[in-house]
């Protein structure tokens, strides 16, 4: 089973973006988890597509756009245009959730879709056939650094449930990503829960000024996952 690593921007030191993001690449970073908010979908307000433009030419690893605004639609082509390569969004948040996904991977994207912790798993059930990811959330949206809700750890079976009776019917296969809270002592949890993709904001930011910096985070967090 092969596990990708995705450091969120979030917890970066966005005066060196640049040099954060390259930074984590080198340390081991598999795609950069790049938090987009909005004010509106959730009571926070980051950054969009020109930050991403800014960072695309440091790293070569795929850009990883979670898109928490609402409405969607008018976003999708400018992050393909800034260098996305990996778009996803709340359902809830679009009015037409099988609209939106074609037109992510119209514009040569990976397509996703987000599940909050409380999120209905009834939206993936009649897009299957459009979603290269899944991503759920392991704590509500809008801020890095909250605790992992252990609630959250059946959800992700159950999407994992549903992932692999696509892919044994013959669909495509799909990843499973888990955003929130994930750390060094609970990610084998996740990844045993079905996880293979993980996102980690604070928990690999937070190791900016520790001994051995970002590289000793990932050597951890890998030698966790075995
Ligand atoms: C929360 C964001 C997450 C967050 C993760 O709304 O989507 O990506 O930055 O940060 P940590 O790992 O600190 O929970
Ligand atoms: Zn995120």
């Amino acid at each position: 089973m092969s596990f990708r690593i995705a450091p969120s921007i979030l917890s970066a030191d966005f005066a060196r973006l640049g040099e954060e993001v390259r930074a984590v690449q080198a340390a081991g970073a598999d795609l950069i988890h790049f938090d987009v908010m909005d004010n509106h979908y959730v009571p926070n307000l980051t950054v969009g597509p020109l930050v991403c433009e800014a960072i695309r030419p440091h790293v070569t690893i795929p850009i990883d756009v979670h898109l928490m605004v609402e409405p969607v639609d008018a976003l999708i082509p400018m992050f393909a245009k800034a260098g996305a390569n990996i778009i996803t969004f709340h359902p809830e948040a679009s009015r037409h959730v099988d609209r939106t996904l074609s037109l992510i991977r119209e514009h040569g994207c990976k397509a996703g879709l987000v599940f909050n912790p409380a999120t209905s798993l009834e939206y993936m059930d009649y897009v299957m056939g459009k979603l290269d990811i899944v991503l759920m959330m392991s704590v509500n949206p809008g801020f890095g650094g909250q605790s992992f809700i252990e609630a959250v750890l059946p959800k992700i079976t159950a999407v994992k449930k549903k992932i692999d009776a696509h892919t044994a019917a013959g669909g495509q296969p799909i990843w499973l990503e888990v955003d929130g809270g994930v750390k060094v002592d609970n990610i084998r949890r996740v990844a045993d829960a079905g996880a293979d993709t993980f996102v980690a904001g604070s928990a690999v930011f937070g190791a900016r000024d520790a001994d051995g910096g970002y590289k000793t985070v990932f050597e951890k967090f890998r030698t966790a996952l075995g």
